[in-house]
């Protein structure tokens, strides 16, 4: 037999086993995993002693800016950050340009990233209402991951892109959708079967407490947090899961920022209703007090809490009601950043700095190298019924292969991301426990924080 990679003497982590075995690819899937040797030679031979070898990790919510404002990055570059932190593979979110509002548009935006996925990729869809509710069975039928829903967000009437800080008084603009349009989008979107991930931020609540405080303390973090309160996700929270028991849709929340927003998930999921919800690495690991010394690039929507929610939210990890963790990489230049607290856009890198500071939560002893296995790679995997060709290390699996390395130090620095953008809050963290090796479809696209191959990720579709 000549194997295309074999993978010597690593211990195997799944969430529920940890084992020494040798895995043997071919053709981009594991063919056999075995603690003997099997005969046969090998294009690739990785030795693996000493080191973890996990399933290959997802990132489920990154902003490539690819097409649109790909001056701030492209998927090129955001799939080399995905490699060099140990992902496998990401999934696309849709406020793109085009947006992925329709089966054209997706169909495009599949042609525009497969030559530079350096890394496996999904697609978002979008959900705009009236304007797609049409849109959305035909969008699920061609392969979308998942609809996200921008709650409370208008959008140009010519582009459909997202507009931030709406007035009512903007021209070409269509109005965020009232209740009435979102109950109809839940149903529609209940049809798809698909998860439906919402940014859960009450607007209405936004936008006044805005005009009340925005002249007030230009650079106060928690005047600013003032203006968009725990309440503002609660509230939204809310009305989602009320939505969703009705109409049956697969409510996801995005980006789970607060203690509020873990208790109605949690009480939702316990009254039997299949809500499901992920959380963001600034979420578990920084909190108000982080701004003197970070400053705007810790700025991202929704905003950084305080220390209860950042300690609520290791609950929810903890008891399960958060079921993974994602990057919700959104780079915007330095030159964007650097400005006024309100005004400046939302968003920092990620995805490069997921694993890494997963696996440092390892080494203190917050979860377990099997938990993150679980919240990096398996429950994703499941969401998005991907699995088990992803999120798994087994027979006939994708032969998508992380390998860790716990006992190894780095330090985070800006300068050493691999985006287009590097924004960071991180800069300076030491992390004890890295990924060393990338494997894509079997074969290494990263060691030791190198790329070393060509783009050669594929689509990935539900099943
Ligand atoms: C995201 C972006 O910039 O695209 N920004 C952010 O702060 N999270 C949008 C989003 O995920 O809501
Ligand atoms: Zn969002
Ligand atoms: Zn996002």
């Amino acid at each position: 037999m000549r194997w295309d990679h074999i993978i010597r003497n690593g211990e195997i982590v799944t969430p529920s086993a940890t084992y020494t075995a040798n895995i043997y690819i071919k053709d981009g899937k594991i063919a056999a995993i075995n603690e003997e040797e099997l005969n046969g030679d090998a294009k690739e031979i990785t030795d693996a002693s000493g080191l973890h070898i996990l399933p290959g990790l997802i990132d489920t919510h990154v902003h490539s800016r690819d097409g649109g404002a790909t001056y701030k990055e492209d998927f090129y570059h955001s799939t080399q950050a995905a490699a060099a932190g140990g992902i496998t593979t990401i999934f696309e979110m849709p406020n793109t340009n085009p947006t992925i509002n329709t089966v054209e548009n997706f169909k495009k935006q599949v042609n525009n990233l497969q030559s530079k996925a350096h890394v496996n990729f999904g697609i978002w869809g979008i959900c705009l209402g009236d304007l797609n509710n049409k849109d959305l069975l035909p969008l699920t039928e061609a392969g979308v991951i998942g609809f996200k829903y921008f709650w409370g967000y208008a959008v140009n009437k010519n582009t459909f892109q997202l507009v931030y800080n709406y007035s009512e008084d903007m021209v070409d603009v269509i109005a965020p959708c009232d209740d009435g349009q979102v109950f109809e989008m839940f149903e529609e979107v209940a049809k798809t079967g698909r998860s439906f991930g919402i940014h859960a931020e009450n607007s209405d609540l936004i936008n006044h407490l805005t005009k009340q405080l925005e002249q007030k303390d230009a650079d106060d973090y928690n005047a600013f947090l003032a203006s968009r309160p725990n309440l503002a996700e609660e509230l939204t929270i809310q009305t989602g899961i009320a939505m969703a028991k009705q109409t049956g849709a697969r409510l996801h929340i995005l980006h789970v920022s607060t203690a509020e927003g873990v208790k109605l998930i949690r009480e939702a999921q316990q009254e039997g209703y299949p809500i499901t919800a992920e959380t963001c690495p600034h979420y578990l690991f920084l909190t108000n007090e982080d701004y003197r010394e970070i400053g705007p690039v810790m700025k991202v929507y929704p905003l950084v809490k305080f220390k209860k929610d950042q300690e609520a939210i290791w609950e929810g990890i903890n008891d399960g009601t958060i079921s993974f963790v994602c990057s919700d990489h959104a780079p915007h230049t330095s030159e964007e950043k650097d400005g006024d607290l309100w005004t400046i856009p939302a968003g920092m890198c990620g995805v490069e700095t997921l694993a890494p500071l997963m696996l440092n939560a390892v080494s203190e002893g917050k979860i377990t190298l099997q938990q993150l296995v679980a919240l990096l790679s398996e429950n994703p995997a499941k969401q998005f019924d991907v699995y088990p060709q992803k999120g798994t290390i087994q027979v006939g699996s994708d032969a998508d292969i992380t390998i860790v390395n716990l006992n190894k130090r780095h330090v985070i620095k800006t300068e050493d991301l691999h985006s287009k953008s590097k924004i960071t809050a991180y800069d300076g963290f030491e992390i004890t426990g890295m990924p060393v090796q990338t494997i894509v479809n079997g074969t290494t696209v990263m060691k030791n924080g190198d790329i070393i191959f060509k783009p050669l990720g594929e689509l990935v579709t539900p099943k």
